[in-house]
């Protein structure tokens, strides 16, 4: 074959090869029904309350563990902690800070987390608390000298994926500690990948290990990934809060942004001792409806990060239609707890609208629970917050960020349910 007619021929075949452009037009949204999280998947209508809770709600749970986010082992690991320091003088006097290191298992060489807590200083009574992960490790979360400085995995190839010194606070704004503390809330962290590693690597570090049968080397195709994982997580800083004796752990507000926000969905359906969640720019896989074709898609999300999801959810690429469920069902998996999602107008890539109709799809589950859901029914206008329903939601403008503005809704959302 002549070079240039193969070079034109490989060029085509390469084109071909291109996933489909992603859609941005609002008007180039397909229709699309959505399954109703009000009748059993054998079509039973769910007449009441009961009914919900003892049928359909564990249906739902078991649908997402089996097609979508992968089982959680249910394995109880025993957990050994280690308070790594207090200082009752942080933040200028504002707070106590205390740094636990939770190992996973009684071995000597058990994996662990590195739980950072600031609790505020001179309030009677035992304090409710915002727990949620990081994308950096817990030294960039503020610049304070004293945090422990992760040995785990981190994304910065430029730092032979080793944490450094010199991020210390660099995440800072995403995590307005004083803002908080001066609210009368606890602030909660563990960095991610203590948990699990975000890179793919066919599970050979981070916590799946932990739960192999013998002879096992990966997850079954039902059983969990990394966002399994980091949920599962959560719930091991849950067991840590109900012991902390300063903590109210019965008023525990979870919150995660982007992949930590689909985690910390995940993490708020299994595991009901958490009292409100919030989703902040989760986007696909999180609060936006998989079925309605914008921004990110199925195929692109389990090609990018293959070890997310479970295996059974590969086979849902370009079938949105035909997965069993969609994530307003799994923002309904939080009901009767309050539950917060909030979007920002330039992070098309989550798809704002479809993280709203996330939320207000799973507005009858609440009704039928005789809570007051979602308080609007279209798209609220940018930076007017739906704070007073059981489901809050908000538009920001900006980009994919967790900002100030984000955080103070949250505060006043958990105010209204916590503080009554
Ligand atoms: C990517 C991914 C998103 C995810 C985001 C993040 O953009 O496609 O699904 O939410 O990363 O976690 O920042």
């Amino acid at each position: 074959m002549p070079r240039y007619l193969f070079g034109t021929l490989f060029l085509l075949l390469s084109l071909a090869a291109q996933p489909p452009a992603f859609n941005y037009d609002e008007a180039k949204v397909p229709k699309y029904t959505l399954p109703d999280p009000l009748v059993m998947a054998d079509g039973t209508p769910v007449k009441d309350a009961a009914m919900w809770t003892k049928k359909r709600r564990p249906e739902i749970l078991e649908l997402f563990a089996e097609q979508v986010y992968g089982h959680t082992p249910k394995t109880r690991l025993k957990l050994r902690t280690e308070v790594l320091e207090i200082d009752k003088t942080a933040h200028g006097g504002l707070a106590t800070r205390k740094q636990v290191r939770v190992w996973f298992g009684p071995a000597a060489d058990a994996p662990f987390m590195d739980l950072l807590i600031y609790m505020p200083n001179g309030m009677k009574g035992k304090v409710p608390a915002f727990l949620g992960l990081n994308f950096g490790g817990n030294h960039t979360i503020q610049p304070d000298t004293e945090i422990r400085v992760t040995k785990s995995w981190v994304s910065s190839k430029a730092n032979n994926f080793q944490a450094s010194e010199k991020d210390r606070g660099a995440g800072s704004s995403r995590w307005p500690v004083d803002l908080v503390l001066k609210r009368g809330y606890a602030v909660v962290t563990a960095y991610y990948g203590d948990i699990d590693p975000d890179f793919d690597d066919g599970f050979k570090n981070g916590v799946q290990p932990l739960f192999y049968k013998p002879g096992q080397t990966k997850p079954e195709a039902n059983e969990w990934g990394s966002l399994g994982a980091w949920a599962w997580g959560l719930s091991r800083a849950m067991d840590v809060l109900e012991k902390e004796k300063e903590i109210d752990s019965t008023r525990v507000v979870l919150h995660g942004h982007s992949r930590l926000g689909k985690a910390t969905l995940w993490a708020g359906a299994q595991d009901q001792r958490f009292a409100i969640v919030i989703s902040n720019d989760s986007g696909e896989g999180g609060a936006a409806l998989a079925r309605r074709k914008f921004g990110e898609t199925t195929a692109r999300i389990n090609t990018s990060f293959p070890h997310w999801f479970d295996g059974n959810f590969k086979q849902y690429n370009d079938k949105e239609d035909t997965i069993p469920v969609d994530q307003h069902m799994l923002l309904a998996l939080i009901a009767p707890r309050p539950l917060y999602v909030d979007s920002a107008v330039e992070d098309a890539w989550a798809d704002p609208r479809g993280e709203f109709l996330g939320a207000l799809g799973a507005d009858p589950v609440y009704r039928l629970l005789g809570m007051p859901g979602l308080l609007v029914t279209e798209h609220p206008a940018v930076e007017k917050p739906s704070l007073d329903g059981t489901i809050g939601y908000h538009i920001r403008n900006g980009k994919h960020d967790v900002t100030d503005y984000d955080w103070t809704q949250w505060m006043n959302f958990a105010d209204r349910h916590l503080k009554k």
